[in-house]
């Protein structure tokens, strides 16, 4: 107990000099984690063509659970334990509709209904090794500047994903995003971040989805796997907490976009491991 106390607080001291400590990953832990990467992507295009007006976002978790299991893996989220909660989270997927920014929880009674969006979040562990992606997917038409978020949002991930290469630091990620989202005249959301990924869900370091002089910026190396995951609100960036203590809203009730993928930076360049 007291050497392991003493060894947590050398290590402590460590990453304060030296950065977050980034678990690198070889080919063949890669190559697991690709598998998992495939898995959520196939389970998400399976819930995607499940959206339209009527089905309940319960109906989305029901589907995901058996598809999950049919795969013989485990959902990573739902049993998850998030300290600033204080709780497990209970379901397998996030579906944050609308203003709701991330960590929505299904619902019986959150009835889909035509110009909503609903973002799909799923991450599952198979063999030991986990995969994490999210999309957000309109119910029928939507309108314009809403049609518009959700494109620039998907941009923003797909510039990030250029940055994720041997050479770059992490801020070049951040910075892609901010810069992309506030072109267009939407806004970052500064309280939920990105993450590295591995043999657990959430690893080091945080991917935040703009710059600031405080955020680490380690230098981006070959086996590093970051889960890249902008989360970009059509007004202002603030969130506030439903009374669930889980759901993040928006303040000012405009809608939220949230796309996530699992990247890995190899010597070939970023390889996205949560799609074919
Ligand atoms: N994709 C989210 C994340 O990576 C969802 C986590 S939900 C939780 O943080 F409950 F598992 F935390
Ligand atoms: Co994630």
């Amino acid at each position: 107990m007291i050497l392991r106390l003493a060894y947590n607080r050398l290590r402590s001291f460590a990453r304060h000099v030296a950065g977050p400590m980034i678990v690198r990953k070889t080919p063949a832990e890669l190559e697991k984690m690709r598998r998992a990467g495939l898995l959520v992507y196939q389970i998400l295009q399976q819930l995607r063509a499940m959206v339209q007006e009527g089905v309940t976002t319960m109906d989305l978790e029901e589907a995901a659970e058996r598809m999950v299991r049919d795969a013989g893996a485990r959902p990573a989220f739902k049993g998850y334990f998030v300290p600033a909660v204080g709780m497990r989270y209970p379901y397998v997927l996030c579906t944050s509709v609308n203003d709701e920014i991330v960590h929505g929880m299904p619902s019986r009674k959150r009835v889909l209904k035509k110009g909503d969006i609903v973002s799909i979040d799923i991450g599952v562990e198979l063999e030991g090794y986990y995969g994490d992606s999210a999309i957000t997917v309109p119910v029928g038409e939507v309108n314009g500047e809403v049609r518009r978020l959700l494109e620039t949002t998907q941009e923003a991930l797909e510039l990030a994903i250029r940055e994720a290469r041997v050479g770059n630091r992490l801020l070049d990620i951040s910075r892609a995003i901010e810069q992309h989202v506030t072109r267009n005249g939407f806004s970052v959301v500064r309280d939920y971040v990105g993450h590295g990924i591995g043999t657990r869900l959430h690893e080091e370091p945080q991917v935040p989805n703009y710059v600031d002089h405080h955020s680490a910026n380690p230098r981006l190396k070959e086996g590093m796997v970051l889960a890249i995951e902008p989360m970009v609100n059509a007004g202002r960036p603030e969130s506030r907490l439903a009374p669930d203590r889980w759901t993040a809203l928006t303040v000012d009730g405009s809608y939220s976009a949230h796309f996530e993928h699992c990247v890995a930076i190899t010597a070939e360049g970023p390889w996205v491991l949560t799609r074919p």
